[in-house]
């Protein structure tokens, strides 16, 4: 009858017993783009789920989506206002649409190291920038940290003078397409998905991306070599709906929090060894990695950091001065 019908419609929702979710537990859905093992976020991710699924086991489960497997970072900010998931990690490149501020993250060669990333996230106008998407429903939860970029494409990198002509592509970000117009070579906005087809078929010549990127979607497979330039921040912003959030019992918000904050600092911590390894299994995989000279490295900082210019007024030089500071 009508009520065995509607007892079965209730049965088969997506809000209960899903993979690992048991009925009743509130479903936390975590899309990504990149590799589950070998990167930072995607192993950051898998952590944060264990420890959610045990230690929330009968409030909260979370299910993790890989590999862009669910949607991309274009998608993945309307699948949150929609309820579609509930937890994303786009790159900071990808935030065009919501705030210019987010810009500070892309500026090159502004962070030396990931000492000086974490130094900026911690501070004040770190934290601040946190909020700066809630005027669009948006939260900051806090950041994932990856590395620092590299350059790659189909003809050794050295000079960069060799990177003219060559169309590399890059993630949505107007900074990124500001800097590699600087270097005379042409920018070309792809999502990470489709990277690695258009590198093997020639669509476009090069990329950049942090090491762990690079070895996980198998890019220097397809390229020259990979040039260690460390131009350029990619970190993270672990995001969900204001009003998700805000419709949380505050002992599971603050369960919740309190659990992502603990993951997020232990695999931050862990990012750059991450990545060192990943560099060194592109090694032992027969990729070519090519290091610079401090002269060398000088020639790509002269090229691209004049670009910071076109952007101070969007991020607001205090954040500037603090985002310079961290790395003194
Ligand atoms: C990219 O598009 O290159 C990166 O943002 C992918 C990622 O999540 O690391």
């Amino acid at each position: 009858g009508g009520l065995a019908a509607v007892a079965m419609l209730a049965a088969a929702s997506p809000a209960f017993a899903q993979d690992g979710c048991d009925d009743g537990e509130m479903v936390i859905k975590f899309s990504h783009v990149v590799a589950a093992q070998g990167h930072p976020k995607g192993e950051m991710a898998a952590a944060l789920a264990e420890r959610v699924n045990k230690e929330m086991d009968g409030t909260a489960c979370m299910q993790v989506f890989p590999n862009s497997q669910l949607f991309d970072d274009d998608k993945v900010m309307e699948a949150l206002l929609l309820g579609d998931v509930q937890l994303a990690a786009p790159s900071l490149a990808k935030f065009e649409a919501y705030t210019k501020k987010y810009r500070i993250w892309d500026f090159p060669f502004l962070f030396p190291n990931m000492t000086a990333v974490n130094t900026f996230s911690n501070s004040e106008e770190g934290e601040k920038l946190l909020h700066a998407i809630e005027d669009k429903g948006f939260i900051g939860l806090g950041y994932i940290y990856n590395g620092l970029k590299q350059f790659s494409a189909n003809k050794p990198l050295v000079k960069p003078e060799d990177a003219k002509g060559l169309k590399f592509r890059i993630q949505t970000s107007d900074v990124a397409e500001a800097m590699i117009e600087a270097l005379g070579a042409n920018a070309q906005k792809l999502a990470f998905s489709e990277v690695y087809g258009a590198l093997q078929t020639g669509v476009v010549d090069g990329q950049e991306n942090s090491w762990s990127n690079i070895y996980t979607q198998k890019f220097f497979e397809v390229q020259d070599g990979i040039t260690e330039t460390n131009h350029q921040l990619l970190t993270y912003l672990a995001v969900t709906s204001t009003e998700w959030l805000d419709g949380l019992e505050p002992d599971v918000r603050d369960q919740f929090l309190s659990i992502f904050k603990e993951v997020s600092a232990e695999y931050n911590a862990r990012a750059e060894e991450i990545n060192e390894e990943a560099k060194q299994k592109i090694i032992d995989a027969g990729g070519t990695v090519r290091e610079l000279t401090p002269e060398e490295r000088q020639a790509w900082v002269d090229a691209m950091k004049p670009v910071w210019d076109q952007f101070r007024d969007d991020v607001g030089q205090d954040v500037i001065d603090a985002a310079v500071a961290a790395g003194n």
